[in-house]
Formats: C-alpha cells, structure tokens, sequence
C-alpha cells in the first residue's frame, strides 16, 4: 500500500454529518446548458480556486484533516475514501462551506467489482463475452456508487504481450481487437447514463504504451514507435473516447524519451485534436513528481510546468500544480487560458455526474445494494464462462453420483482473500466462496481437505499427508497458481513456473494413480509445460473473484461447461517472452526445423536451418491465443466468402457452419482472423477482426455468417496514414489462433 501523506493541517472545527439523503431529479441539461454551466461558474472563480479543482488528494485518517483545504476549495477531487459517512462529510464541507460550493469527486480503483469482485480484467477478457463483461461493470459502479464513490479508475487498456509483467493481471491481454471491445464494454457499464446515481465516470489508463515495459519490469521504459502506438497501441483507447469515457490516466513510463505525463504529442496531438477527447485527463499517482527521478525535469515546478504543457488537467498526488501554478503564471511561463481549460474539462464531468444536484449518497440504501444476490450471480456466470480449459483427458466433467470421496489439496483451495486477485481493495475475505467451501456444500461429509502447502511459495520435500489422503480418495481435485501479491502494480516475475514445491506436489499426486484434476488461479499465464502431464485434466481460473468457488465446481461438475478462451499465448518458457499470436512475418520464417534435442551430441557447428526459432524451445507457445476446450467438441465446414473481390469501402461476409460434434450443450467462442499479405509495411500474420459465442445443442450444425467491414482492415502504413491498402488477404474463421484454414479474397 502506498503511504497516505496528510498534506493538510487538522482542522480544528468538529463538523457534524448531517446531509440530506433524498436524491433530486438530475437536471444536467444539454450539452450547450452544460458549457454554459461550466463557463459561468469558471467565471466566478479565483485562479487560486481554478488550481484547487486541479488537485486530488488521498484521503486517509479523520474528515477534520482535510476540512481546511475543502474550505479554502483546494481539492478537486479525493480518492480512496469509501466510508460514505466521511464521503458525505467531505461533499457537504465542499458544498456548503467553500466559497463556491462546487462538489467533489470521489475516486476509487474500482477494476473488477466493487464488494462483489469479478474474475480480475485477464480473466474477464477470456470470456469473450463484452455483454457479460458490461453487465460486470454495471454491478461494480451499483455497489461503488452506494458508497459514494463517482469514479473509477478502469479500464486499464494497456496491451500486454509479457507475462512477466505483474500488471498484466489487470487488462485484456495481448491483443487490440479483445482489448478494444472489453474497453467499450466496460465504459458502457460504468457510465450508463452519466447522471444517474448509480453511473461512475470512466478513466481509461494507462495512457500509453505502459503494458510494453522493456523486460516486463514493471514502470520500465517502453520504445514504441508512433506507427506501432497507433496500430496496435491506441485503438482500445480511441474506441473507448468514442463510447463516451470521460477520463484518462497518464501513464508512469516514459516511451522513447518522454514520460507521458509530459506528452503533449500524446494528450494534445492525439487524444483532443485527433480524437476529439474533452473530458478529464489526471496524472498517475505522482507521476507528474516522477517525472524529476526520470531526469525530465528539475523540480516540482518545472514538471508541473510541463505537465502543463502537455495538457494534464488534474494532478494526483504530487502537489505540483497546487503548490506551483499561480507562480508560474504570474511568471508567464503557464497561461491563464491553458487553467480554464483543464478546469473547464474538470467541471463538466462534474456537472454530467449530476454531482451539483446530488452530492450526497444514501448511506442505508447503498448498503443494502452490497453483495446484492444479482450481483453474486453475475459474479458467478462471469467466474464459469472466464475458466478455460487445457486439458482433459476424459475425466472432467466428474460424474457427481459417482464421486465418493475428493480430496481437495493445494495452496488455492482454500485461499479466500488471494481468489480475488489484484485491486480487490474493497473485496472481503469473509465474502468469499472458495473451492472447498463449495465442494464440502456440495458434497457434505465426501470431501477430505489437506492443503499440501500452505502457500504458493512453501518448500516441501515430502508430502505423505497428502499422498495418504490421496490412496483413500477416488478423485484428487488440487487447486495451485499464486498469491494475489504475485500479480498486479510492481509485482513483476523473471520466473514464471509454479513457485515453490507446487509442481512437487502434483507429480506426488500423479505417482498415487488416482485421476488428478488441476485448477491454476493466477494472475497471468504461468509457464505450465512441466506440470501438464501430471494432471488428468486442468483448469486455468486467473484470479476467479468472490464467487470462484461454486463457479468452478460447476465446472468440474458439469453444471457449467467450459468456455473460455486464453487472452494472452501462455509461453512453454519465461525465455520465449514476447510471444504473440499477432506478431509481423520475418524474413525467416520458421518451418519446424531441428530442435536442440534432435541433435547429436558431438555434432559440429552446422547450419540448423537458418529461421526465426529458439534452438531448445523452437518457436511455438504452449497454448496459443484464443485456445479453450470445452466438454464437447466444435467443427467448422462450409467457410465461404460472398465474394472474391472487395472494395474498400465494401463488406466481406463469411459464411460457414459451425457443428457441436460431441454429446453435450456448450458454447464456442467463434473468431475470425485477417491477414494483409502484402503491405507498404510488413504486417501481422493474423489479426483477430471478430469473436462472438455460440451454443449449440449436441449434434446441432448452424449456418452462421459474420460481416466484417473492409475499413475494419486499415492500419497505418509506410506514409503516416490510416487506410485499406487493395491487394490479397486471407481470411480464418476457428477456435483458436493457430487452426482452420485461410480463405483468400482481394481488395481493390
Ligand atoms: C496505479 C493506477 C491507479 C492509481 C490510483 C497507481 O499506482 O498505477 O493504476 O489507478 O495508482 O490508485
């Protein structure tokens, strides 16, 4: 946790809460009534009062200490206090003791549920399912907002294509098209309708680049190049301003030089006068400060000058533009003009949050919306269509009359708090349903627990317990993977195996005979090569939320079946990272030539084929994206275009029938990848262009069609410019990354 400085000195005034709780109707207004409203209270404002809006503070410790400072209306905003009581008391200080009145906003990392926590972001995106994952988001700002909280800082948007970076756990993985629909999704869920009560603003993040940290070490430096930001980088942010997000979030890396806290090429350029962008952008947690330890600037004042500069209008936690703006701009170096700006785009999300109308949140009322049983079964669906499946031999799913004894083992079976995963500060522990819980429910009086290890990281040399325990059984279900403190902000990894003596555990497991069913919680894809064959079957949950536990023994079960999909390539090794399904042609490609292995020992320097391989682990991941098994199985035949040629401005319509080929109900996740063969510049050699779910009856065959507009296939090419460029493409339409069969067509 960081350190919460209380900047402020204690007010030595007690206030009493007393706020009104009835909720008027909203009266934002249009949105020429909303400048309007904006302009005339910005004209009212001292330069002293305009700087306070730019200024967010942590909240920590008594109401009291902040008391001062609201007075004097030197905070815009507040973030991590979710008391409503004290929410309450900070609006009402803000409302009805500063000179203006003008009310705060309340801000809290709400990333996948508020109480009820969801499957965390990676997780989310493996369902492939943007409806459920809005549904989510509804659920989240319900529970958020009856606390008082009217702003989130999610979705996190960065594309991440290294698992060692801990904060993958926190966004839709390694490709732009997931990425982008989940970032339309979840603002659609958060915003709603904007005034309603129960609506928190947006704020994408991290802008940008951030998920491409050099090494996957987390706050390292990134080197995109503009093209590579734009075609692969900025899209799910684009599209998110364009489904209405009201905010953004600076990132803390600096991308080929220049941290984006100072980046006007990037807030100004492109977000305002490319993309038309007029909500609120803030800092990162001080990282207008950091910008000094980046060398980019000398001291507070100069970096909040050149946050300034590039377009930053609220600055969280470092204090720069309140302890520097007015002098710089009674120096000259900031324009006046540039501070009515920012606190123009910050006074509009206010006024659209009908924060002026309603300040005060219903104390009783939000409480009686936490945990609500709508809210634990959207968590739950979510939890079972996110698990995906790796393996399985034949023994999932269990057959329920025929289970007599389960042994339930392993560090995750029965790790409360760690199931939630990362940003889960508001989730409890007590609310929690973990595996074990929901099997011995389930199965009262069948179900021997012995965990094994007690942590992720425990070394063990023998496991005798456990491996008795597993004689007596006649099924083993062992739930590994790591601790939420493994995944998430600064919590990187150069070792992606199973830690400590958990794949130990399992190979003991296996040498009993029993049939051993793996579940992994993780918060990113672990290197699980070495652990596969130990297990009859296993399940990769992410972190699965509050309601992981029925939804995986639903799974196991076959109440639910499996449907997920991997949002990122799990790697066989740490050392193949990056590895992405997405990634350019080289020159070399390879072509399954000769691995290490296969060579003799006393072979002499020769050439082993010259292509773009690793000589020990060749050039292919373990699963690649968009992999998942379910308990039945799906063909596609009949794949044909409307036609062979298109213009661009045109629409190509694949038609093809999908098949349940096996002897249950389930749901396939459909995807449909382009590749552009010959470009101004070298391109991916698939892209993914389209995924919805399917499900279908066993045995049921569906004519199904997708249309996919030929401007969905414009990048950025060797002049600068976004377009279709005419030539041959190839079009799959699979289960996964790496199956089906191209069909070609042209674009003229
Ligand atoms: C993180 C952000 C987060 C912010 C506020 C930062 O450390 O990078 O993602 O929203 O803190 O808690």
């Amino acid at each position: 946790m960081k350190p919460i400085p209380i900047l402020f000195l204690a007010s030595l005034l007690a206030v009493s809460v007393s706020c009104t709780t009835e909720r008027k109707p909203s009266t934002v207004g249009t949105t020429s009534e909303v400048e309007r409203r904006v302009d005339q209270l910005l004209s009212r404002m001292t330069l002293a009062e305009k700087i306070g809006q730019m200024n967010q503070v942590s909240a920590g410790g008594e109401v009291a200490n902040y008391a001062d400072a609201l007075r004097k209306g030197q905070v815009g905003s507040i973030l991590n206090e979710v008391d409503p009581v004290k929410v309450n008391e900070f609006q009402r200080i803000s409302v009805e003791e500063s000179r203006l009145g003008i009310p705060l906003l309340v801000a809290r990392d709400v990333i996948h549920g508020f109480h009820t926590i969801f499957p965390i972001p990676l997780g989310l995106a493996s369902t492939f399912d943007p409806e459920l994952v809005e549904a989510g988001a509804r659920v989240a700002s319900v529970e958020a907002t009856g606390q008082g909280v009217r702003w989130t800082f999610s979705p996190m948007l960065d594309i991440a294509r290294d698992p060692r970076w801990g904060r993958m756990a926190e966004g839709s993985g390694e490709d732009t098209y997931l990425d982008t629909r989940m970032a339309e999704a979840m603002v659609r869920g958060y915003q709603g309708d904007l005034s309603d009560a129960t609506s928190i603003a947006a704020c994408i993040k991290h802008f940008a680049g951030y998920g491409a940290a050099e090494g996957g070490r987390d706050y390292n430096s990134t080197f995109l190049t503009e093209r590579q930001l734009r075609n692969v980088y900025l899209p799910p942010f684009e599209a998110a301003v364009k489904a209405g997000a009201m905010t953004l979030m600076t990132s803390f890396n600096d991308n080929d030089g220049v941290p984006s806290t100072g980046n006007a090429f990037l807030v100004k350029d492109v977000l305002r006068g490319e993309w038309g962008f007029d909500g609120l952008v803030v800092t990162d947690w001080n990282s207008m400060g950091e910008m000094i330890s980046h060398g980019f600037g000398e001291d507070r004042k100069d970096v909040a000058r050149k946050a300034m500069e590039a377009g930053v209008d609220m600055d969280m936690m470092t204090y720069g533009y309140l302890s520097h703006l007015e002098e710089l701009v009674r120096s000259g170096a900031v324009r006046e003009s540039d501070i009515d700006q920012a606190v123009r785009n910050i006074l509009r999300v206010k006024i659209l949050l009908g924060l002026f109308e309603n300040p005060y949140v219903d104390v009783e009322a939000g409480q009686a919306v936490q945990y609500a049983p709508d809210h634990l079964a959207a968590a739950q669906k979510t939890a079972e269509e996110s698990a995906i499946l790796l393996k399985n031999d034949g023994v999932l799913p269990l057959d329920p009359a025929a289970v007599r004894n389960i042994l339930v083992t392993g560090p995750l079976a029965d790790a409360p708090h760690d199931q939630l995963g990362t940003w889960a500060f508001d989730g409890e522990a007590g609310h929690t349903v973990t595996p074990l819980r929901a099997l011995q429910e389930r199965f009262p009086g069948k179900v021997t627990y012995v965990p094994g290890l007690a942590y992720s990281r425990e070394r063990r040399d023998r496991f005798d317990d456990v491996v008795a325990a597993a004689r007596r059984s006649d099924v083993i279900l062992v739930f590994l993977g790591e601790e939420a403190i493994l995944s998430g902000e600064a919590h990187s990894l150069a070792d992606l195996n199973l830690k400590g003596s958990q794949s130990e555990l399992l190979a003991a497991l296996k040498a009993t005979g029993k049939p051993v069913v793996a579940t992994v919680m993780a918060g990113r894809p672990l290197t699980i090569e070495r652990d596969l064959p130990n297990c009859a079957a296993m399940l990769y949950a992410f972190h699965p939320g509050t309601m992981g536990g029925p939804a995986l023994a639903n799974l196991l079960l076959g109440d639910a079946v499996p449907s997920g999909k991997t949002p990122v390539t799990f790697l066989r090794t740490v050392g193949q990272a990056p590895l992405y399904y997405s990634h350019n042609m080289t020159g070399r490609p390879y072509n399954g030539e000769t691995l290490l292995d296969d060579i003799p020992l006393e072979a002499g320097q020769t050439s082993l084929g010259n292509t773009s391989y690793y000589l020990d682990y060749g050039a292919y991941p373990l699963f690649p994206f968009g992999y998942g098994l379910s308990y039945t199985t799906f063909a596609y035949s009949d794949i044909a275009l409307d036609r062979e040629t298109y213009a661009t401005d045109g629409t190509v319509t694949v038609s093809f029938t999908l098949s349940n080929t096996g002897t249950r109900a389930g749901t396939e996740v459909v995807q449909v990848y382009v590749r552009d063969l010959v470009g101004s510049i070298t391109r991916p050699v698939k892209e993914l262009k389209h995924f919805e779910r399917v499900t279908l009856a066993p045995g049921e065959n569906r004519a199904l069609k997708v249309s996919i507009p030929v401007q969905e296939l414009a990048f950025v090419g060797l002049d600068g410019v976004k377009k279709v460029e005419p030539g041959e493409f190839q079009l799959w339409v699979a289960g996964d990354s790496a199956s089906g069969t191209g069909v070609a067509f042209n674009v003229k």
